[in-house]
């Protein structure tokens, strides 16, 4: 796949079909995660992998899905949830800031995923202190932020921006994805 063809594949995906991700793989997406720009180069994030099914029980709860779309609409069924995730911690013993680094790692990540014929959902809204819980994660690491992972059981599809950024669903439950044009994106050209 080139480059242009990932960056416009690559949609929010939030139903996977159950087979599983090679470490192989999860381990190339923390290679591109470690190659993305860092302020003043330093580099502070760590990554943990999950694909232990019982591991993956115990974190799905404290992860929300879709707020955008009706309640029950959003959050994937038993058997079309996440093989794999990877959850994004700073390190503030290395870095006090680096959520800008955090967002160019995790879309390292996401395209990475869709070149590998993935599916992916970026996660803000998860229970930090519950995952910390969960994870014994140690109170220097901050937990910036969660990627699910499958291989991908819905379609996603871009359609033109008109008045509201909602995504939303179909009767055939091919997700659509409203996306400002580019002349609505550009302020101005001088
Ligand atoms: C910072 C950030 C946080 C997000 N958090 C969540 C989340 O917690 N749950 C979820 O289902 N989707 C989440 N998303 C996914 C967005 O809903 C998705 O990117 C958006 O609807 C656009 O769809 P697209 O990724 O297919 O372009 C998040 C995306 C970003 C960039």
């Amino acid at each position: 796949m080139d480059f242009k063809a990932v960056i416009q594949k690559r949609r929010t995906i939030r139903r996977f079909t159950q087979k599983e991700i090679s470490l192989e793989i999860l381990k190339e997406l923390i290679d591109f995660a470690r190659l993305a720009p860092a302020g003043m180069n330093v580099q502070s994030l760590e990554y943990i992998i999950i694909t232990d099914a019982k591991m993956r029980e115990q974190l799905f709860p404290f992860l929300n899905w879709a707020s955008a779309l009706p309640r029950n609409q959003r959050t994937p069924e038993e058997n079309r949830r996440p093989t794999a995730y990877i959850i994004v911690l700073n390190n503030t013993n290395i870095k006090k800031f680096a959520d800008f680094d955090v967002g160019a790692s995790v879309e390292n990540i996401l395209l990475g995923a869709t070149y590998y014929g993935l599916g992916s959902c970026w996660m803000g809204a998860i229970e930090r202190n519950k995952i910390r819980e969960l994870l014994h994660i140690p109170e220097q690491y901050e937990i910036k932020q969660v990627i699910s992972l499958g291989y991908p059981d819905e379609e996603s599809i871009v359609e033109p921006y008109i008045d509201s950024f909602k995504y939303w669903k179909d009767e055939s439950g091919t997700m659509h994805v409203p996306k400002k044009s580019v002349d609505q994106s550009i302020y101005k050209i001088y």
